[in-house]
């Protein structure tokens, strides 16, 4: 009985994860990816701001990483998607940096709008657009002067039919509750949403064309915000999330694909692709248990026990003296029980069903066509 039951649930689970996901070809020459710690791959650590400890990475490179992850990220599993090698973070310059397909400025704790002395992260949108110009006149530089770093950069065409992919804003949302009311907030979007313009104006100029635009998700249902603004259950939804920050999360969404529209239309020569990510998270968190899930806020690494497993003042990995005992955050045991990785993060095992969603093309719009040059062989 067991056993059927099992089998049954592994081929609802592979007809569920991976219904069309080998039927799409993606035919892009690189990426070039800007964001925050959804799809940093190394930039904030290798940056020298901060470090990460195990269990971080533990299930699958088995090293930190430089990932706020126990392993793959979105990003990864879209490039693998896409026959394509992990992105390598812009600022890591040890070990064998090789950018033939691509390079990340995406860097954990980064804001769209320019960064103030107490954010994460100093690299916001516009700074990682800066330093994409910077590396795009490094490779046009080392091109011309013969083959010999011909294996290691892009070529000159890659520009121009590379992909550029985004996922930013959360922060600029997430960071802004801690010191404004929700109509602040609310009202402040269209000035982070035009700051995110400028950002993609720079880049079209740099005869970028392909834009990949990832949504933000359901902040109000990360743990950490669950713990600092949940206390009070009537600011909580059905599924245990914080209303308000979702509030948040769906205004900037409408906004920003309101923003894809006017590109779209402004920029005839370009593809302007909006990923719905909001909707495939908030779907794993409010049926978590029929993708395989057993924890959908708790965190897996964490200190403070059920139900949220998250104390702000000890990261995953941490040891500290808390009232005078010395505690760690530790990992659980089965970090594909859970959604939720450190609080703030989601695991691999979420990512790559979210990574899963993104490739049906159902939550895209425009919705994947055969009639993208990039993008080949689509069989539904
Ligand atoms: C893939 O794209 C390149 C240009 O980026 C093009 O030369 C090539 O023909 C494309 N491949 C297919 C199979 O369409
Ligand atoms: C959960 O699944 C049901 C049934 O498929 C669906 O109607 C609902 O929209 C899902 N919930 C969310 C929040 O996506
Ligand atoms: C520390 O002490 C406070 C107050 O007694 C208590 O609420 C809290 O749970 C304690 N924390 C730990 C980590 O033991």
């Amino acid at each position: 009985m067991a056993t059927m039951t099992s089998i049954f649930n592994v081929l609802f689970l592979f007809f569920t994860f991976f219904p069309f996901a080998k039927s799409i070809d993606f035919n892009f020459s690189a990426v070039f990816n800007f964001g925050d710690s959804n799809s940093d791959t190394g930039n904030l650590i290798s940056g020298g701001f901060e470090s990460i400890d195990p269990p971080y990475g533990q299930i699958y490179f088995h090293t930190p990483s430089g990932r706020y992850c126990d392993g793959r990220l979105i990003v990864d599993f879209l490039m693998d998607a896409m026959d394509m090698p992990f992105l390598n973070a812009y600022l890591d310059s040890i070990g064998a940096p090789i950018f033939r397909r691509g390079c990340n400025f995406a860097a954990a704790g980064s804001t769209i709008l320019p960064a103030n002395p107490t954010s994460v992260s100093p690299f916001s949108f516009g700074v990682q657009v800066s330093q994409f110009i910077r590396f795009k006149s490094r490779v046009l530089e080392l091109l011309s002067q013969g083959k010999k770093f011909a294996k290691y950069i892009p070529a000159e065409d890659y520009f121009s039919k590379g992909l550029y992919m985004f996922d930013i804003g959360q922060n600029d949302l997430a960071g802004a509750f801690y010191s404004k009311s929700l109509d602040q907030i609310l009202a402040s979007i269209p000035t982070i949403l035009a700051e995110f313009e400028t950002g993609i104006k720079r880049l079209y100029d740099e005869e970028a064309r392909n834009f990949w635009i990832h949504n933000t998700g359901p902040l109000g249902c990360l743990t950490q915000n669950v713990a600092k603004f949940g206390t009070d259950p009537s600011k909580l939804d059905q599924q245990g999330c914080v209303s308000g920050h979702n509030q948040a999360a769906q205004l900037f969404n409408l906004q920003l694909q309101a923003l894809c529209k006017k590109l779209q239309g402004q920029y005839t020569d370009t593809n302007f692709i909006y990923v719905d990510i909001y909707t495939i998270k908030s779907n794993l968190i409010a049926n978590y248990s029929r993708y395989g899930f057993e924890q959908p806020i708790m965190a897996c690494c964490g200190y403070g026990g059920a139900p949220l497993n998250y104390d702000s003042r000890i990261v995953c990995g941490q040891t500290k003296v808390l009232n005078g005992t010395t505690v760690t955050a530790n990992g659980c045991s089965d970090s594909t029980e859970y959604v939720n990785w450190d609080g703030i993060h989601y695991t691999e095992a979420a990512n790559e069903f979210v990574s899963s969603q993104i490739l049906t093309g159902k939550y895209s719009d425009p919705p994947f066509t055969n009639k993208m040059p990039f993008l080949l062989k689509i069989k539904y």
